[in-house]
């Protein structure tokens, strides 16, 4: 089984595809720690993110796993583990840079569906409209930006990844939202057949509820 779940920053998406996959012991792949991984690769080799080629040169050249379960996933650049270097600001805004260049998201689509066909939960921005458009069931998560910056920001002060203010945090989200939803290759939208859960207001578990119930029903009509 393949679900997908796709949405902006904040909605929800890994918290959600992580208890998804546990509860339906399926293979997590957070297809944004992939661009993530890219994005820190070229500030590490000092590249100018304009420059198509070289970024896709090099995004075809790295070597990208993602390894352990759900709730503990760490992401290898390289054979290094990156996975606290990605959540910088600085990587999650060349993130959203390099994500809009074309050989970029071919290369890591091309991965992810080697990474998925046996079966995953999935997250990001074009899985249910590019990677998997077949997928078993589509989740497309949202909620208002103010309460999706919220999140964001005690996540980040949790995990003490980022000393932005709140203010700062929404101000962010709002220009990465817009990138990705307005570039041209791939960009951030709801597919037809996706099922739109707007988690304003709701807990975690009111969500997983929701989406539990949903995927059960793909399982009896199968
Ligand atoms: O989900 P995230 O915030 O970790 O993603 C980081 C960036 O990567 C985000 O700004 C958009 C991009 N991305 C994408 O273009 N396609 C995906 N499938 C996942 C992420």
């Amino acid at each position: 089984m393949i679900i997908a779940i796709d949405g902006p920053s904040g909605s929800g998406k890994s918290t959600l595809g992580r208890m998804l996959a546990r509860a339906l012991n399926l293979l997590y792949i957070d297809t944004g720690s992939m661009y993530r991984a890219v994005a820190l690769a070229v500030i590490e080799a000092h590249i100018d993110p304009t420059d198509t080629e070289v970024v896709t040169g090099l995004a075809d050249r790295i070597e990208i796993d993602l390894v352990g379960d759900p709730d503990s996933l760490s992401v290898l650049l390289n054979g290094r583990d990156v996975t606290e270097e990605i959540r910088t600001e600085r990587v999650t805004a060349m993130s959203s840079i390099v994500s809009t260049i074309p050989g970029v998201r071919r290369a890591m689509v091309e991965r992810q569906r080697t990474m998925g066909r046996r079966g995953a939960v999935l997250n990001g921005r074009d899985i249910g409209t590019v990677v998997f458009p077949d997928a078993d069931i589509k989740f497309f998560l949202t909620a208002v930006p103010e309460e999706r910056a919220e999140r964001r920001f005690k996540e980040d002060q949790m995990t003490s990844s980022s000393s932005a203010t709140l203010a700062e945090t929404l101000a962010e989200m709002i220009v990465r939202d817009q990138r990705d939803s307005t570039r041209t290759d791939s960009p951030l939208k709801v597919a037809g057949d996706a099922i739109v859960i707007d988690s304003t207001g709701k807990t975690i578990d009111e969500v997983f509820q929701i989406m539990m119930e949903r995927v059960s029903n793909v399982h009896r009509h199968h």
